[in-house]
C-alpha cells in the first residue's frame, strides 16, 4: 500500500503544486489521479519514487517513509511509464526493455529472455525486438514502455499519461491490454490522466484533484458517477453521467423471454399468432440470425424464407445494462437479444424488461 499522509509540495518559486494531500493507494489495485492541467498529478506521482521530494508530510510505501529509502533502491521496486514512452533512441527494443535487468547485473541472456517474454506479454510481434524505437508506431512504442517498466517485476507501477499521445483506437486497445495484464499481474498501479473516461474505465478507485493540488473526491467509478462530491467534480465528470453509470450495473437481473426466439426451420404458420410484433430468429445452434416482423410474414414456408432485419445482441453477464440498452436501441424491435459467451441466444430483453431494470437504477437500488 502507498499512503500519502498530509503531503504538500511547494516549489522554489512558491507554487503550491500539491496541498495537504492524504489518500491511500491499495495494494494490487489501479488508483487513478485525474484532474485538469496543473492540478499536481505529475508532482504527486513523482513524489512516490522521489523524482521530486515532498516539502511537508510523508509518503509511506508499505509503512516505510520513502524519504528513508535511497532513490535507486526505491526505484528498483517501482516501474515508471511516461507519455510517448521515453525509450532510448539508440538502443534496440529488446535492450530498451532489458534496461533495468542490465542495471541490476542480470546476465545478458537472462535479461534478453525476460525482455522477449515481456514483449510477447504486451502484445508485440517479436520481430520488433531488433528494431530501434523510431521504427515503431506510437502505440507500439507505448507497449514497449509498459514492457520496460515491468522488466524487473516491480510490485508498483507509476504511469503518467501513458496513452495520451496515441489515437483513440490505439488508446482503447492499450487500455484493454493494461486491464488484461493487470488481471494477471495484480500490480499496485498509480495511473495519471486528465481524461475522465480513461479514469473511469481503468480505475478501481479514482482520485479527482483540483488545481492547487487538493483532493476533491476519492471514490470507485460507480460512486463517483452516482454521487459527485461537489460542482467541480460534477462538471469534471461531464455529460451523460447517468448513462455512463449503467456500464457498472450488471445486466444479470434483466428478465429474458425465451418464447421470443424461434428456430429458422419453424413453419410460419406456427408463429403467425405471436403476441409480439418481432421475433428473434436463431439457427440450428441457437445463434441469432435476425428479427422477423410478424405482420410481414408470408403465407407459407418457413422462417428461412423470410427477410430478416439486423439485430442487436449483448453478452449476458459481461456487457452491463448499458450494453443491453445499446443493443435494444440498435434493434428494429426495440428489444435486445441476450447471448452467452459462445454467441448462443438465451432470450430477449424486451423494452418492458429494460424499463423495469432501469427503474431500479434510477431509484439508486441498481448501483
Ligand atoms: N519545477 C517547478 N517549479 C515551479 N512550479 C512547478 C514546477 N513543476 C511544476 N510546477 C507547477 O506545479 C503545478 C502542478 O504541476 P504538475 O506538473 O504536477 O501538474 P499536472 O497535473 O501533472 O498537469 P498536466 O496535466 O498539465 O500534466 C503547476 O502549476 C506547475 O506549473
Ligand atoms: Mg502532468
Amino acid at each position: 500500500m502507498i499512503k500519502f499522509d498530509r503531503v504538500t509540495k511547494r516549489y522554489a518559486d512558491g507554487t503550491v503544486a500539491v496541498d495537504d494531500l492524504s489518500l491511500e493507494v491499495p495494494t494490487g489495485e489501479i488508483t487513478v489521479f485525474v484532474g485538469p492541467s496543473g492540478c499536481g498529478k505529475t508532482t504527486s506521482l513523482r513524489m512516490i519514487n522521489r523524482m521530486i521530494d515532498a516539502t511537508e508530510g510523508q509518503i509511506l510505501l508499505d509503512g516505510v517513509d520513502v524519504k528513508t529509502i535511497d532513490p535507486p533502491t526505491l526505484r528498483r521496486g517501482i516501474g515508471y511509464v511516461i507519455q510517448q514512452a521515453g525509450l532510448f533512441p539508440h538502443r534496440k527494443i529488446v535492450d530498451n526493455v532489458a534496461t533495468v535487468p542490465y542495471l541490476l547485473g542480470w546476465d545478458r541472456k537472462k535479461a534478453r529472455d525476460r525482455a522477449m517474454e515481456l514483449l510477447e506479454r504486451v502484445g508485440l510481434d517479436l520481430k520488433m525486438a531488433d528494431r530501434y524505437p523510431f521504427q515503431l508506431s506510437g502505440g507500439q512504442q507505448q507497449r514497449v514502455g509498459v514492457a520496460r517498466a515491468l522488466a524487473a517485476d516491480p510490485p508498483v507501477l507509476l504511469m503518467d499519461e501513458p496513452f495520451s499521445a496515441v489515437d483513440p483506437i490505439v488508446r482503447t486497445s492499450l487500455q484493454e491490454e493494461l486491464l488484461r495484464l493487470q488481471a494477471e499481474l495484480n500490480k499496485t498501479i498509480v495511473f495519471v490522466t486528465h481524461d475522465i473516461d480513461e479514469a473511469i474505465k481503468l480505475g478501481d478507485r479514482v482520485a479527482v484533484l483540483r488545481v492547487g493540488g487538493r483532493l476533491a473526491q476519492l471514490a470507485d467509478p460507480p460512486t463517483l458517477l452516482a454521487r459527485p462530491a461537489d460542482d467541480f467534480v460534477r462538471e469534471f465528470l461531464g455529460r451523460d453521467r447517468g448513462i455512463r453509470r449503467l456500464s457498472f450495473v450488471s445486466d444479470e437481473g434483466l428478465r429474458l423471454r425465451a418464447d421470443l426466439t424461434v428456430s429458422v426451420s419453424a413453419d410460419v404458420s406456427t408463429v403467425r399468432g405471436a403476441d409480439e410484433s418481432w421475433l428473434a430468429v436463431v439457427d440450428g445452434e441457437n445463434r441469432p440470425l435476425g428479427w422477423a416482423s410478424v405482420k410481414d410474414l408470408p403465407e407459407t414456408g418457413t422462417l428461412a424464407d423470410v427477410r430478416l432485419a439486423p439485430y442487436g445482441t449483448f453478452v449476458r453477464g459481461r456487457d452491463s445494462l448499458r450494453g443491453a440498452l445499446d443493443a435494444a436501441l440498435l434493434s428494429p424491435s426495440g428489444s435486445a437479444i441476450a447471448v452467452d459467451e459462445e454467441g448462443r441466444a438465451e432470450g430477449v430483453a424486451t423494452r418492458e424488461a429494460l424499463d423495469e431494470a432501469l427503474g431500479k437504477v434510477a431509484g439508486g437500488v441498481g448501483a
